[in-house]
């Protein structure tokens, strides 16, 4: 971070995007969203927010649920958001998002809703114990989002499909209320090779907080030792690298690990490949390592070292809220009154 605060953006794109206080970050998050945040805030106007009404959509302790939220924002921090260009806040500081979800899902059809795939992950077998909050989850994120009239929503792979509905119900509410344009049809950045980290421990599931194996994860919060270690234990084959790309197929482990690298050090795929191949993982792994905890060590130490001041943490929020609230109240009242509230 340097002193001078650099120029504030007053072009037409602004970028939202959200994490859950639900878990430990891991390294997924690190590549599909938390890096493309400092990346994009000198790009455009960017809002970034911790989800904390997402998060109670499965049991939070609520002993423990604001230092989750700390946690999240002081991991927005150390991977360079600055406060002073990016406003960062806790999305139950700002009410609007709430009260336009409302709105949404008298929007939304159930149709859209029953085809969400990360529902039926995370429901299973039985989805009438679940909550209606994480039914209806992905239109509190279409909230989230067009609350701002954002245009950009960086995101994993994973979220792909909350972002068309979110497009589907902006649209939709554009058509019904004869409103062309209101809203904007908000494009998904997903692009690049960390859109989806596979866990450590099967290349076919992705990289997730809720894995109950802490191996199947980095942490951004592991010492450097634990991330060593979980890369030396990642599963993998007994055949050496290929030199193409296309040579990887059926091999998800491998393809995963090769992936990791290039996303961390910035390099294209193929090319990690060229430099590595006839090697086997005994080669491949410390190298890898070495570069996990080069990357993600020192975001773990300036995570701890902000977290040991919480109220500059609460500062920095109550301030990125206030801003917030500014932005969302003139777009929230023009909601009302289309709508034709008696309170509008
Ligand atoms: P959440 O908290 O599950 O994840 C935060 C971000 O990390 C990405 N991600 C991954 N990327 C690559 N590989 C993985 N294995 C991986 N796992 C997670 C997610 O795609 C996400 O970008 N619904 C959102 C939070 C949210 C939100 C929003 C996001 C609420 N409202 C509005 C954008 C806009 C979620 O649960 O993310």
């Amino acid at each position: 971070m340097t002193d001078q605060a650099p120029a504030p953006f007053t072009g037409k794109s602004r970028v939202l995007s959200g994490v859950q206080p639900s878990g430990d970050l891991h390294l997924g998050n690190y590549l599909g969203a938390l890096v493309k945040f400092a990346r994009l805030q000198n790009e455009m106007e960017t809002f970034i927010f911790v989800a904390d009404l997402h998060a109670i959509t499965a049991w939070q302790d609520p002993a423990k649920l604001k230092n989750q939220v700390r946690e999240i924002a002081a991991a927005y921090l150390a991977t360079g958001l600055d406060p002073r260009v990016a406003t960062i806040f806790a999305q139950s500081a700002v009410p609007a998002h709430a009260e336009l979800a409302w709105v949404f899902n008298c929007v939304a059809r159930l149709g859209w809703l029953d085809r969400m795939t990360q529902f039926k992950d995370k429901a299973g077998k039985h989805k009438e114990r679940e909550s209606v909050g994480l039914y209806t989850y992905p239109v509190l994120q279409a909230a989230d989002i067009l609350i701002y009239k954002a245009t950009h929503v960086p995101v994993g792979e994973d979220q792909r499909q909350h972002l068309e509905l979110t497009r589907d119900i902006a649209a939709k509410f554009n058509h019904d209320f004869d409103t062309p344009g209101f809203f904007p049809l908000p494009e998904a950045l997903t692009q690049g090779p960390g859109a989806r980290i596979m866990s450590l421990r099967d290349g076919s599931v992705k990289m997730s907080k809720s894995d109950p194996s802490d191996n199947s994860r980095i942490n951004l919060t592991d010492d450097a030792d634990t991330m060593s270690q979980k890369i030396r234990k990642a599963r993998t084959d007994a055949e050496v690298l290929p030199e193409k790309l296309e040579d990887l197929a059926g091999r998800p482990e491998a393809q995963n690990l090769i992936g990791i690298y290039a996303a961390l050090a910035g390099r294209q795929a193929q090319d990690v490949l060229t430099e590595f191949a006839g090697h086997g993982f005994g080669v491949f792994k410390p190298k890898l390592a070495d570069l996990v905890v080069s990357v993600m060590g020192p975001i773990g130490g300036d995570m701890r070292r902000m977290l040991a001041d919480p109220a500059e943490i609460d500062r920095i929020l109550s301030a990125g809220a206030e801003r917030a609230r500014e932005v969302a109240a003139p777009n929230l009242a023009e909601v009302k009154r289309i709508v034709g509230y008696w309170a509008s």
